[in-house]
């Protein structure tokens, strides 16, 4: 049997994921690590703890697996997209990485637009300015640390710096590199006019391949360390959207998905590059060779219930572990016991800026229509209620782009609760599918790597074989009157609060 490893570097914590070619999951391990916050706004981490993590990840699966390392017949690499890795020409990390999520640059994100101008940043990259993604993080420390601007030789997406610490090479693929803002996504190859206008050296950026053209390969150091074999090839892999996109079968026009992750996405393929004229929704490569994507992100999705875990919950945190039950089921049990509308709290995921559909860093999150008899179970409600509406934001856009919709898969971790599938289905107005595996973008990686060593035909092959639909969640119709009034209050929200 043969076998295709998967490596997902996310923000809490790097899965890694065995596979067989049938696409069945062997052995999963997933190693945590820390986010730092320096000021407001910020996010950073320190990229040798994805690589440790990812070290701890491929030992713990081989072991547990039994599987020989030579049955592994490909790596794919997944991750967070967008996080700035500077690395010297010793290849050691200069600071830590400015990550996805990260705010600091709404400065030089005037000064992108000022130079190159709004219309033509989209037409070249597939976007406008935006603070999250990596041109302007790296302009940011250009402007901010020049010291380590001068020590750059090389600038990295998350997912290749551990290709580098796999393969000794530096590379990357269209899909993540797309959400560096330096690439053409019309050539799919780095744009020599916006780089020359910005004065960036074009020298500093990995080769760039498409996503399942095999990079590198493990070196004998690495293979000691990992106990992985020397020589397994490593491919582009794709940035954790289009990996989880790939893992859902998300591969061409009319079936779509949504994610409720860190972030939450709304996610679509498409054989040409297509653009929201505002950039409200991202367009980028996306990993199957030839085509693009259009995603449409809410930046603080199961972040938000996250947060609201770690800052007003300490009795349901002991509750569960008394009980020994998942903390997550335990509040989505809770918020199934309020009502649809939350009892009249409106909950705006804005903990981190938006991104679709205001593209605004500086708004802050809000509970809005508190009254005396909201209770606990209210507020954890409105908070899957608020990022289902932000998705619906998303969503709308997508199919005012005239997007066919034929289906919608739905995945990531909130969405493996009950209760938030439900609510999505119900506020979305569309059916949703579950797939069968939950591994989403380890997975993703997993068959492109399997197309890189021959092993599948194409990504498309790979997909119609692999990944099947699973659970169908209807909406409940008797729910549409309810949901539709405070979709419009909730919309009515943010032009209101924006400036305060
Ligand atoms: C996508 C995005 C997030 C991060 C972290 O544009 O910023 O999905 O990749 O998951």
């Amino acid at each position: 049997m043969r076998y295709l490893l998967g490596l997902d570097i996310g923000t809490s914590g790097t899965k890694t994921a065995l596979f067989d070619e049938a696409g069945n999951t062997i052995k999963t391990a997933t190693f945590g690590y820390d986010l730092f916050q320096p000021q407001v706004g910020w996010a950073e981490q320190n990229p040798d703890d994805w690589w440790e993590a990812c070290v701890k990840g491929i030992k713990a699966v081989i072991e547990k697996s039994g599987v020989q390392a030579s049955d592994i017949k490909g790596i794919g690499l997944s991750g967070q997209m967008h996080g700035l890795v500077l690395v010297d020409k010793a290849h050691k990390v200069i600071r830590n990485s400015i990550i996805w999520c990260d705010q600091r640059t709404e400065k030089e994100c005037d000064y992108m637009t000022e130079v190159i101008g709004k219309e033509r940043l989209i037409k070249i990259t597939g976007n406008p300015a935006l603070t999250g993604f990596t041109l302007s993080k790296l302009l940011w420390v250009r402007n901010n640390e020049p010291e380590n601007y001068e020590k750059i030789y090389k600038i990295l997406l998350p997912k290749d710096y551990i290709r580098l610490k796999l393969t000794n090479v530096f590379a990357t693929e269209v899909s993540d590199a797309s959400g560096m803002q330096m690439l053409d996504i019309n050539t799919r190859n780095w744009s020599d006019e916006l780089l020359k206008d910005l004065n960036i050296d074009k020298n500093i950026l990995a080769d760039v391949y498409e996503s399942v053209v095999v990079s590198g390969k493990v070196t004998e150091e690495v293979a000691k360390l990992t106990n992985l074999a020397v020589d397994t090839p490593v491919v582009g892999g794709a940035g954790d959207q289009a990996a989880g996109a790939i893992g859902n079968g998300i591969v061409s026009e009319g079936i779509i998905s949504t994610t409720i992750g860190t972030s939450g996405v709304v996610f679509a393929a498409t054989d040409t590059p297509r653009f929201d004229k505002e950039g409200r929704v991202h367009t980028l490569c996306h990993a199957v060779p030839g085509k693009w994507h259009v995603m449409g992100v809410t930046q603080g999705a199961g972040l938000s219930l996250n947060w609201f875990k770690r800052t007003f919950c300490a009795k349901e945190v002991e509750e569960s572990e008394k009980a020994g039950v998942d903390i997550y089921d335990l509040l989505t049990e809770k918020a199934a016991k309020s009502k649809p509308g939350s009892n009249g709290i409106v909950y705006l995921p804005y903990l981190m800026g938006e991104r679709t559909p205001h593209i605004d860093p500086n708004v802050k999150g809000a509970f809005l229509g508190v009254s005396l008899i909201n209770n606990h179970d209210d507020f954890v409600r409105s908070i899957l209620e608020g990022v289902s509406f932000s998705l619906k934001n998303c969503l709308d856009l997508i199919e005012d782009m005239k997007v066919n919709i034929e289906e919608i898969r739905v995945s990531g971790g909130g969405a493996e609760s009950s209760v938030w599938r439900q609510i999505l289905a119900d506020i979305f107005g569309y059916a949703l599918t579950t797939v069968k595996a939950s591994e989403g973008g380890a997975l993703g990686v997993a068959i492109l790597a399997g197309v890189g060593a021959g092993i599948y035909d194409s990504v498309e092959d790979a997909c119609s074989k692999i990944v099947k639909g699973n659970l169908k969640v209807e909406p409940n119709a008797d729910l549409k009157e309810v949901y539709t009034k405070v979709y419009e209050v909730y919309n009515s929200a943010y032009p209101r609060i924006k400036d305060i």
